[in-house]
């Protein structure tokens, strides 16, 4: 499928998909069936939530992007909530000064303002066309595997269309998503529960190892097309990266604005701690589903307080196996 060959229209957004649309585009990885288990299904090679299918076949068969795209592509649990909150704070922020007391993050949850693909594609044309009626650029998420996103994204040539990827460390990746399935679904009350199926390659979004190849591999081939970013890195160094993700979706920082202290501005703004502690992030006792959910520890090596050291290596070593050869590690 082609790119849109109309001309880009006056760049206005991204604009909080729940403030144009009214509903919530929920990024949701609880989906239970009537047993209550979170069910998997194998979909071109790659493990999705039942659920997700109608949405990833339509967004196969109808996604058309849109000049200025950007596809914030992650495996659950690896910082697509930072990922969607920087990108936003970042890619508005002529329109949202970061600073502002009135700022879309201080009362949105990151979900609710950059929309979550697969749900918002299965819930059938009325929401789409709510994708069609953003502004440009357009921000939107995805958890597919590259090797099943529309060639229309993927392409080289379309340069229109761009990626910004996050991974993280696969043990505490699954830590985290242990403890955000198991809020869940009762019935996952061990991490083996999560654990052995991983080793194996079934786990949401997986094989693990293959989500992460895929998407470095393309930026690889094409680094003006996707840009490979590490949980750890964003941690370690949040400033530089924040720098490298405006310059990669084509709004450096003015020295105007570095002297600002614009770029800070979105660094706080996206912290944990300020993001944890906002009211529309805080715990709903009267909900089953809350958005403190995403927010968790937002730490680096949580794994080591639910793994013992064999299983650590275990996982270590089929890992490091599956990208040998491609220049990328976790150890
Ligand atoms: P932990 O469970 O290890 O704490 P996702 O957004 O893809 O669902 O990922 C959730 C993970 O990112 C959780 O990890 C969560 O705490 C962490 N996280 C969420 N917001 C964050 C932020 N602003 N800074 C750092 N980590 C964050």
């Amino acid at each position: 499928m082609a790119t849109t060959n109309a001309p880009a229209p006056a760049a206005l957004g991204p604009v909080p998909f729940r403030d144009l649309c009214g509903v919530r585009p929920v990024s949701d990885v609880t989906t239970r069936s009537a047993d209550n288990k979170l069910w998997l299904q194998r979909y071109q090679g790659t493990w999705v939530l039942e659920s997700w299918v109608p949405g990833i076949m339509a967004i196969q068969r109808s996604f058309v992007p849109r000049r200025g795209d950007v596809v914030l592509g992650s495996p659950p649990k690896c910082g697509t909530t930072w990922l969607k909150a920087l990108a936003f704070a970042n890619m508005s922020r002529a329109a949202y000064p970061p600073a502002h007391p009135e700022h879309p993050l201080l009362r949105l949850n990151p979900h609710d303002c950059v929309p979550f693909m697969e749900l918002l594609f299965a819930t059938g044309t009325r929401k789409e066309s709510k994708m069609n009626a953003l502004p440009s650029p357009r921000l939107m998420n995805t958890h597919m595997q590259h090797s099943i996103l529309p060639a229309s994204v993927t392409t080289d040539q379309n340069l229109d269309c761009k990626i910004v990827y996050i991974c993280r460390e696969p043990k505490d990746m699954l830590v985290s998503l242990w403890h955000y399935t198991r809020r869940a679904l009762p019935d996952v009350s061990s991490f083996l529960d999560v654990f052995e199926p991983a080793c194996e390659g079934k786990c949401l979004c997986g094989p693990i190892w293959d989500h992460v190849l895929g998407y470095w591999n393309a930026s690889k081939a094409s680094p003006e097309k996707v840009l490979f970013l590490r949980y750890e890195d964003l941690l370690s160094d949040p400033v530089e990266n924040v720098r490298k993700l405006a310059r990669f979706v084509g709004q450096p920082f003015s020295v105007s604005e570095e002297e600002a202290g614009v770029l800070m501005d979105i660094v706080r703004l996206c912290s944990f701690d300020k993001l944890k502690n906002l009211e529309v992030n805080s715990a709903d006792p009267s909900s089953d589903f809350a958005n403190d959910w995403y927010f968790r520890k937002g730490e680096v090596g949580d794994w080591a307080n639910h793994m013992t050291p064999d299983m650590a290596r275990r996982l270590d070593a089929i890992v490091e196996e599956k990208l040998s050869g491609s220049g990328l590690s976790f150890l």
